[in-house]
């Protein structure tokens, strides 16, 4: 029986050519004194790997269409056997990927490892980062819940500000100008098929400059990288100091990310993924919008920004921030690695990591999330019958939820108390039936009485009207 393998293994072996290839890499030389910080990289490769083989489970029972997506995700977690385990897992899988990426990132910028001859290393990394981001915006929306709809609608509306090439690039991406069932169907290929080849792909080149380029040695003070002398330098390193990478070095890398997985194990059968807030529908508004919790600071950041920036920043900030990072490596070649020496890096790290959980912070308070809790203004129950009647639709309808009325209500949209000043009938109409940046669209759920009403309502709503509606309620 033994022997038997032994013939199988080594006709496969000759035939493949298996442990001439993978030997010599298993046991290429690597610097030594590598030590647990390294190990972030292969366990961001291990949380993608989880996510490829849980995925291609739930894309078995998954159906990509406006009417089936929420039904069948329900099927999944409630009724399919350790259905609601493997949720759980892709979704703590892609919690894991995004940490494990944002401190494998943290700890080669804080060693400089991007400098001369691993600039490249770097540029792929954050092209793979970049794409991580997409996995999860794009994953969140196959959820086909209120949530994810309302998340994606951010990203939609960021997207279309982008001068010029803005609104079409949005409607193509997004696949219209709402999100449809079109959408989903885009986002799904997107999520499934497009992007997982292009992380293959790059990940792939990624793992091949690291052997190209050899892993960066442990920095050192006082000791600059030049770029003349340093290939010659690292390879009598290698020659005189280095150890092979199996198992010298990568032993670590296989504790670490088994104990990353098993966390994740954990973590997805005693918390699990979210729950499906209910099926998507861009006009219900009885839930609370929130984006996963990655994706949650930037939301924060436009919604405590003065309105007249929010345009700005929202095309500004993402072209700036990926611009920065692509050209950390290109802005400081030669010279100290060791963070020590670099007091400026660390200083940028903390300052980014706080702004990022302050901001997720109070995007979890969400001052800025509609407000549920709103009462009614009394004093327009006894006003005029177009008024009480009109207010009655307005208060039903959840306006009150985003937009003040006479001190009551979110800010998610301006205050409506003085809104016939600025607005005319035509203007409001459009905006309640058409929706618009973070408004849901009223034209299908509101009938023509109920518009007329709401209409009357808010003709009334003038600058100096106020004063009487005020004056009544003493
Ligand atoms: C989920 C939050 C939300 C709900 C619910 C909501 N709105 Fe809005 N609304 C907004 C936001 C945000 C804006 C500003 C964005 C824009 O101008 O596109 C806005 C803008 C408006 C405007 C234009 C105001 C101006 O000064 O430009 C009107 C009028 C309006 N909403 C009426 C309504 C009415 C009536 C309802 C209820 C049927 C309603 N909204 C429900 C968020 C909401």
């Amino acid at each position: 029986m033994r022997s038997l393998f032994k013939r199988l293994w080594r006709w496969i072996d000759d035939r493949t050519g298996l442990s001439a290839t993978i030997g010599p890499l298993a046991r290429h030389k690597v610097p030594p004194g590598s030590r647990w910080a390294y190990v972030f990289g292969s366990a961001t490769l291990f949380c993608f790997l989880l996510q490829v083989f849980t995925g291609v489970g739930l894309a078995l029972l998954y159906q990509p269409t406006s009417s089936e997506a929420y039904q069948s995700l329900q099927y999944i977690t409630y009724q399919a056997p350790l259905g609601a385990l493997l949720r759980g897992l892709h979704y703590m899988g892609a919690c894991g990927m995004i940490v494990m990426i944002g401190v494998h990132m943290i700890r080669v910028y804080l060693t400089a490892a991007y400098k001369f001859p691993r600039e490249m290393n770097w540029v792929t990394g954050v092209l793979l980062f970049i794409l991580t981001v997409v996995m999860a915006f794009t994953g969140q929306l196959l959820r086909w819940d209120s949530n994810g709809i309302w998340s994606t609608l951010v990203g939609a509306e960021q997207l279309a500000r982008f001068p010029f090439i803005g609104p079409a690039l949005a409607y193509f991406i997004f696949g219209g100008e709402t999100i449809n069932g079109q959408t989903l169907m885009r986002f799904f290929n997107y999520h499934v098929f497009i992007t997982p080849a292009l992380i293959f792909g790059i990940v792939g080149f990624h793992l091949y400059l690291v052997i190209r380029n050899g892993i960066s040695e442990p920095a050192k003070a006082g000791r600059p990288v030049d770029k003349k002398t340093y290939r010659q330098w690292y390879q009598d390193l290698l020659d005189k100091k280095g150890v092979p990478f199996w198992p010298d070095a990568a032993w670590r890398d296989v504790v670490f990310s088994v104990l990353v997985i098993l966390t994740l194990v954990a973590l997805a059968i005693f918390v699990g993924a979210p729950e499906l807030v209910g099926p998507a529908d861009p006009t219900q508004v009885d839930v609370k919008p929130h984006p996963d919790w990655f994706l949650l600071w930037p939301d924060a950041l436009y919604a405590l920004m003065p309105y007249a920036l929010e345009s700005y920043v929202m095309f500004l900030m993402p072209t700036v921030l990926f611009g920065l990072l692509f050209a950390v490596p290109f802005l400081s070649l030669g010279g100290e690695r060791a963070p020590i020496r670099r007091p400026w890096a660390i200083a940028g790290v903390v300052l980014t990591l706080a702004a990022i959980v302050s901001l997720t912070y109070m995007g979890l308070e969400a001052p800025w999330a509609p407000e549920f809790e709103t009462k009614q203004v009394a004093a327009f129950a006894s006003s005029a019958p177009e008024v009480a009647l009109g207010y009655r639709v307005f208060y039903e309808k959840g306006c009150q939820y985003c937009h003040q009325m006479e001190g009551q209500g979110g800010s998610r949209g301006p205050d409506l108390s003085e809104v016939a000043t600025r607005l005319t009938t035509e203007q409001m109409t459009i905006r309640i039936v058409n929706g618009g940046y973070n408004m849901p669209a009223f034209g299908g759920s509101l009938s023509r009485q109920e518009l007329t009403a709401l209409l009357d309502f808010l003709n009334t709503r003038r600058a100096s009207a106020n004063r009487e509606s005020a004056s009544t309620a003493l």
